[in-house]
């Protein structure tokens, strides 16, 4: 039987099944419960994930996530307009008792966080009610375990020195994005790692929800690896072997106390892989984003060849090389300005 009917008379069998139990939220669960595995494996994830975050705090160890939020929520409300006597009243003795912990544990934090986390609990102490009963014993607390301040002072700031000056005109910009293509024929030679750290900074940059940045880029350039690792996902075929350096961007479901933030990852990821891409381009390298797939065999051989934590997911794959000049580029055409924005007023 063709291949095209096959598919017509599959899709005719599963398209009722799927219209009834998308009609409200508990049929789709029962659908998912049980008929259908495929979110089995994102929502253990997202529970690993809240436990991990939970136990943290339960034990009284050092969770960096829980302090980074609380940081950005601190340095939100220093520069609210107009300013308040005080905020913070609901969460700021879990930050100085998560800023306790960090100073204490110091290997789960990033000393240039931990430095701003310093820094924006003495700018807070310094300008809320003091005479408040709690802001009062939490600043002696916050002093006893205070850092020395550094030489940045990382504390909301004026742009006004910044102001007007463009430091990439939109032209650049715009030609940048219009030379960066996905790349999927590479040349056979070493990506430097120089290079590859110098991209990593402008994607650090990337904004994140609340500045958590859950994620980790891992770079695999042994050939024996890359083999093992790039046909895994199931977009690099036919092209899989002649990648000189593949990427597994990590997500990390531990950075939430909720589901409601289960989507952060992806988001986060992907901005700070963009971020990456065009990085690249600057320094001469290419690249392709390769969709990771929510395969169970595909997601077990790649959570176990990265050694990954139960609350980890792979988000994307990225092929990173110098371009071929001989290969072709796919020239994919994309939609018009009108059709992927409106202006609704
Ligand atoms: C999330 C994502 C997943 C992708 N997955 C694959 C993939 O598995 N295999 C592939 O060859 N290209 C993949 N691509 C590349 C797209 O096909 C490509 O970005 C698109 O056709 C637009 O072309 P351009 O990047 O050259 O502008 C992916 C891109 C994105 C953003």
């Amino acid at each position: 039987m063709p291949t095209q009917l096959l598919r017509r008379i599959g899709h005719g069998i599963v398209y009722p099944i799927t219209g009834l139990f998308s009609r409200a939220g508990l049929l789709a669960a029962v659908y998912y419960a049980f008929l259908s595995p495929a979110f089995w494996r994102e929502m253990r994830a997202v529970l690993a994930g809240r436990a991990r975050y939970l136990k943290l705090v339960l034990e009284g160890r050092s969770n960096r996530f829980l302090l980074i939020r609380n940081t950005h929520r601190l340095e939100k409300g220093l520069l609210m307009r107009p300013a308040r006597d005080v905020f913070a009243l609901d969460y700021i003795e879990e930050t100085v008792e998560a800023f306790g912990q960090a100073v204490h544990d110091r290997d789960g934090c990033d000393p240039g966080q931990l430095g701003w986390s310093n820094d924006i609990l003495a700018a807070y102490f310094d300008s809320v009610d003091a005479t408040h009963p709690l802001v009062r014993s939490l600043r002696d607390r916050f002093r006893a375990v205070a850092l020395q301040p550094g030489a940045a002072c990382r504390v909301p700031y004026h742009r006004r020195a910044e102001a007007g000056a463009q430091p990439v005109p939109f032209d650049d910009l715009l030609a940048l994005s219009r030379h960066r293509k996905s790349v999927r024929w590479f040349l056979d030679r070493p990506v430097p790692h120089d290079l590859v750290r110098q991209a990593l900074a402008v994607a650090s940059l990337a904004p994140s929800a609340c500045n958590r940045q859950p994620y980790e880029f891992r770079f695999f350039d042994d050939p024996g690896r890359v083999a093992e690792l790039a046909t895994l996902p199931m977009g690099t075929k036919g092209w899989s072997s002649n990648i000189p350096m593949f990427a597994v961007i990590v997500g990390d479901l531990s950075a939430y106390f909720s589901e409601r933030d289960r989507h952060a990852i992806y988001i986060d990821a992907s901005l700070a892989a963009m971020n990456f891409m065009l990085a690249l381009e600057t320094l001469g390298l290419s690249s392709c984003p390769i969709n990771w797939p929510d395969v169970g065999w595909r997601d077990r051989r790649m959570a176990k060849a990265l050694d990954l934590s139960p609350w980890q997911r792979p988000v994307l794959c990225l092929a990173v090389g110098f371009a071929d000049p001989e290969g072709l580029v796919a020239f994919s055409e994309k939609r018009s300005l009108d059709r992927i924005a409106r202006f609704d007023g």
